[in-house]
């Protein structure tokens, strides 16, 4: 440890998510490792742009497949936190990293590629429950190999559901979607703060074999709550039109995939309110508590950065 921080490793480093993890962690000052598939030809230009940045950052890239277990093996001996931000559909991936965490014996800690519902707490409908399903068995494979790990559980992503709920960049969007009453309560964190709360948490004694989860006090709110600041700070007013939740279950159902598994996560955490509808048992494992000293982006922040500055997001709506 040159420089007296721990040393990170970040898998799905290129991602949504992980992106923003990996600039956390350089910025902190933390020696910063990212693990990715290889750059090919057809590679969008959004990457080749990723990776640039990366290594005029001082990220150190290592191009390879999961599937290399020596290759993984010899530079998780490298560092001394492991931080995955695998997408949804290759949360299964990640048994090839525990196996690796697993011989090469050394992590401090790893935090799997959580960041959503809690899997240990939350019951999904059927589509949105296979994805559950999958992050529980990760949880449980990890705890089995004994390597020291943290979960990070139970917000959504502030700028990618503001954008599916609110349409910001939309000037001529008229209506917009209130899921079941619209009054189930919330928790919103911003990508940028939710990255660093995973790096402080990552070298933090204190979340060892804990779950951490998200209720920063400022970002909880329902979304007609929501919609009627955003109102206010557009300047505007929409048609509100109610999908009940009768609606959403059948659209779990009936709709094809990835539809159903949009429904059914939206039917979780606006409709039930999974997010921050339960106690959190172990006290003070909650990001605000555990780290005052960030000074996250408020839900009023945002907004009032959206209006100066709508993001160009693509969004499905149900
Ligand atoms: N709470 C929320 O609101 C919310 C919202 C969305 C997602 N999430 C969760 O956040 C976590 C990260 O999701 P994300 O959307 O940020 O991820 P993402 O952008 O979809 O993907 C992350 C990385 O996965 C890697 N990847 C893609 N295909 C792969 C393959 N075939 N094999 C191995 N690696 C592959 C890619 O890295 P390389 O190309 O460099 O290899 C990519 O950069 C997930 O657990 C997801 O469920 C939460």
């Amino acid at each position: 440890m040159a420089s007296g921080l721990s040393k990170i490793l970040v898998f799905g480093g290129t991602g949504y998510l992980g992106k923003c993890i990996v600039r956390a962690s350089i910025k902190m000052g933390h020696p910063t490792y990212v693990y990715g598939r290889p750059i090919t030809p057809s590679a969008k230009p959004s990457k080749l742009e990723l990776h640039m940045e990366f290594q005029s950052m001082g990220v150190l890239l290592i191009q390879g497949e999961l599937s290399e277990h020596e290759k993984l093996v010899s530079l998780i001996k490298q560092v001394d936190v492991v931080i995955c931000a695998l997408g949804t559909p290759h949360i299964m991936e990640q048994l090839k990293i525990i196996d690796a965490l697993k011989v090469a014996g050394n992590v401090k800690r790893f935090i799997p590629s959580d960041f959503g519902c809690d899997e240990d707490l939350i019951t999904g409908l059927p589509p949105f429950q296979a994805c559950l399903d999958k992050k529980k068995k990760i949880r449980r494979a990890i705890e089995a190999t004994g390597v020291p790990f943290t979960y990070l559980s139970s917000t959504c992503f502030g700028e990618y559901f503001f954008s599916f709920l609110l349409h910001p960049h939309d000037k001529n969007s008229e209506e917009l979607n209130i899921y079941g009453s619209g009054e189930s309560k919330v928790v919103f964190t911003r990508e940028e703060d939710i990255a660093i709360y995973a790096v402080k948490a990552a070298n933090d004694p204190r979340t060892c074999n804990r779950t951490v989860f998200f209720r920063p006090s400022k970002n909880i709110l329902s979304q007609l709550e929501l919609v009627s600041l955003w109102e206010k700070k557009a300047g505007r007013s929409y048609n509100k039109v109610y999908v009940s939740e009768e609606d959403i279950v059948k659209l779990s159902k009936t709709s094809p995939h990835p539809e159903n598994v949009r429904a059914a996560i939206i039917h979780s955490i606006f409709v039930k309110g999974d997010m921050a509808n339960f106690e959190i048992r172990e006290d003070e494992m909650e990001v605000s508590k555990l780290y005052p000293d960030v000074e996250y982006t408020t839900v009023d922040q945002l907004l009032d950065d959206f209006v100066a500055n709508p993001p160009d997001f693509e969004y499905v709506d149900l």
